[in-house]
């Protein structure tokens, strides 16, 4: 039987976070031997905010290599540049022409983001999910493993999926996201009601996946809490609900463990706890990403042959696409 297919991708954008790991990255991995695997470095969306052209091409390489570094294997599904398979671009343009202009502008992520580059708010930040919808739909995906943050436009992505069948016949595989329990949202460490994001201006609000132990160890000392020192998740005490998520997330443990291992003891303790087993886990993913970062020849002919790999699956779509919307292939 053929395996379901997997699309996701993340921005090379930023230093990535333990929420870009705990959402989306780990859940990957434990996906790539069942299904049929696509996983995205998505430079098309990094250029929807302005970016520094030599940095963005360095964090593409970098993303290659956390990817590989974190345990994709290249031989077991397509990791590749978004930008390297033109099909994105073009099913995205048809796409767009089945998008309501109300539709895209209700977007939430398009709002906060409009809010935050108030200077440039440009038709690239407003297209956003509907690239990413071409970019899973191309591929006939089923799942997409995103963080909570991605649900509105997976969701989307499906509707332009039942939009386009409808009009002009059964094209696409109408997707689903798949959000993980427990990492779905990794708060901010210093506002807990808030996702912890790569963009956020207090380098103290994240921890990201380049920290070092000591750093890492010091973010968490410094979380905010409450007062009641009691290690419980309950919603009103968010704070601590994301540590104890976050533990769970790096030791493998239950929230019922979590919770049994720091009863009676110290919120002090606890975020060492934390600290630790998060540094690590991060330890051998750093040291791996940079042997793969002096391997510039390799990490190169890795992503070509993904492109390969995923240019003829889109291919097929794309021309299914250009042939059902009316466009003259030749006789
Ligand atoms: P990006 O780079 O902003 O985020 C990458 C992934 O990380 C997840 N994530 C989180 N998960 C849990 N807690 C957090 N605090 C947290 N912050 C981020 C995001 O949900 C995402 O899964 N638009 C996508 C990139 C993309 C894409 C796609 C994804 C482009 N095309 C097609 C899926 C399918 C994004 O948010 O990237």
């Amino acid at each position: 039987m053929e395996k379901k297919i997997v699309y996701s991708a993340v921005q090379p954008t930023g230093n990535l976070t333990i929420g870009n790991y705990v959402g989306a990255i780990r859940n990957w991995v434990t996906m790539q031997n069942e299904y049929d695997c696509f996983f995205a470095i998505a430079d098309m969306h990094a250029i929807t905010v302005r970016q520094e052209p030599a940095e963005l091409r360095r964090r593409t390489l970098e993303l290659a290599a956390l990817y590989l570094a974190c345990g994709i294997d290249p031989a077991a599904c397509a990791l590749y540049v978004q930008s390297h398979v033109s099909a994105h671009a073009e099913l995205a343009w048809v796409l767009n022409t089945l998008t309501y202009v109300g539709e895209a502008a209700r977007m939430t992520q398009f709002k906060d983001k409009s809010a935050k580059h108030a200077d440039n708010i440009n038709m690239g930040l407003m297209d956003y999910p509907v690239l990413m919808a071409a970019d899973i739909l191309l591929y006939q995906a089923e799942y997409v493993p995103v963080g909570a943050d991605q649900k509105q436009h997976v969701e989307l992505s499906r509707d332009l999926a039942i939009r386009f069948n409808h009009r002009y016949g059964e094209t696409f595989k109408v997707p689903e996201p798949l959000i993980m329990k427990g990492g779905a949202k990794i708060a901010s460490l210093q506002e807990p009601t808030k996702k912890m994001s790569k963009s956020d201006e207090n380098p103290n609000a994240s921890v990201y996946l380049s920290d070092d132990r000591d750093t890492v160890i010091r973010k968490f000392k410094r979380a905010v809490t409450d007062s009641d020192n009691c290690v419980r998740a309950l919603p009103d005490k968010p704070g601590i609900t994301n540590l104890l998520n976050i533990y769970c997330a790096f030791s493998g443990s239950s929230l019922e463990e979590a919770e049994k291992a720091f009863e009676g003891k110290g919120y002090g303790e606890f975020k060492l706890a934390v600290g630790e087993v998060v540094a690590d886990k991060l330890a051998p993913v750093q040291a791996e990403q940079k042997r793969l970062l002096a391997e510039k020849q390799f990490l190169s002919e890795t992503l070509s042959s993904g492109a390969e790999r995923a240019f003829r699956a889109a291919r097929k779509t794309l021309s299914k696409v250009y042939r059902k919307v009316g466009f003259y292939r030749g006789e």
